[in-house]
């Protein structure tokens, strides 16, 4: 093995990506980057561009402008050179409804070259095997969409992107899906996947994008993004309406929260003694007190200026 990473370090790198529809800018100045191996989040609201971004990436819709590589060959110049590294779910794959999964993979397999010996292995890999006979319109949700995730894995790809892949799944089913994701990633694969709901996917990504309107607002590891800024203290007192009063009077950003307050500093790391005492001061006495961990949402908006604090 050689030291040198080589152009191949990131299975994606996307810059200022620009896709209009008439007067909407679906996707407006996009950056992204994925390192290999792991997995990385691709998040936003509905309508942020995630789907569209994606497409352009995998050559099915032309993009305005920006400059997108795979494996560092430029797109979609070089996809033909690339396209068989990536298995992709984008949208409902199809299949057919009265032949079972493992016929329908069989067909697949026939059809993109390759060998009938994988079926059985990707049938393994997503947790279908044994329960791969059935016709494919008797199967649940859950069935579908490891039979879809399946199909992907065919060419055995060094990047899967899987487009809100969670879509209808029940809590087992996300779990199972975050399970397989995690697996694949363990074994060297990049995966991509794409969701609106941010706490869902902090638990298993290792990096991540995050956009709305188009526009990037923050990337990197879960980890530097949930460290950066400060976690609020959260409060509960008996007369929350004075409480906010007088811990604003002292500088301190106060946002209600489920009958607690979430209190926090905009200049750095909050104490919560700091807290106590300041409300102390004025007779507000504190029933409970603690630091609330930040998600991903929280940084979210607080990247987009929906929550106190953010300029
Ligand atoms: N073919 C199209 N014609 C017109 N507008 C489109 C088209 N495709 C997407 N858009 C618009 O572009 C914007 C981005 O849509 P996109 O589907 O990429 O968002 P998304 O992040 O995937 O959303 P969701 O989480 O709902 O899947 C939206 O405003 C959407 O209405
Ligand atoms: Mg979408």
């Amino acid at each position: 093995m050689s030291d040198d990473p080589g152009p191949s370090a990131l299975a994606v790198e996307i810059a200022g990506l620009c896709k209009s529809y008439g007067a909407i800018k679906a996707v407006d100045q996009l950056t992204m980057t994925v390192p290999s191996g792991g997995v990385h989040g691709f998040l936003g609201p509905n309508g942020s561009g995630k789907t569209t971004s994606i497409r352009m990436l995998l050559g099915l819709i032309p993009a305005d402008s920006g400059t997108m590589r795979l494996f560092g060959e430029p797109v979609p110049q070089r996809l033909p050179q690339v396209i068989d590294q990536v298995g992709a779910i984008v949208e409902q794959p199809k299949f057919f409804d009265t032949f079972s999964a493992r016929k329908n993979l069989a067909l697949l397999a026939q059809a993109i070259g390759a060998p009938l010996s994988r079926v059985g292995e990707v049938l393994e890999q997503v947790g279908l095997a044994g329960r791969e006979r059935g016709d494919f319109r008797t199967y649940s949700l859950g069935m579908k969409q490891r039979l879809a995730v399946a199909a992907t894995l065919l060419k055995d790809p060094q990047l899967l992107i899987f487009d809100e892949p969670t879509n209808g799944l029940d809590p087992q089913g996300i779990h199972d899906f975050r399970a397989t994701i995690r697996q694949l990633a363990d074994g060297g694969k990049t995966v991509l996947v794409s969701s609106h709901i941010l706490a869902e996917v902090q638990q298993v990504a290792d990096t991540v994008t995050i956009i709305a309107r188009g526009r990037t607002l923050a990337e990197g590891p879960v980890a530097t993004l949930l460290a950066a800024g400060s976690d609020p203290v959260r409060v509960v007192v008996a007369d929350p309406q004075r409480a906010t009063g007088v811990l604003q009077a002292a500088g301190l950003g106060v946002q209600p929260a489920a009958g607690a307050l979430l209190v926090t500093r905009s200049d750095g790391p909050l104490d919560p003694a700091v807290v106590a005492r300041t409300l102390g001061e004025q007779g507000l006495w504190v029933s409970e007190l603690g630091v609330q961990r930040r998600n991903l949402e929280q940084v979210y908006l607080e990247l987009t200026g929906t929550v106190g604090g953010a300029a």
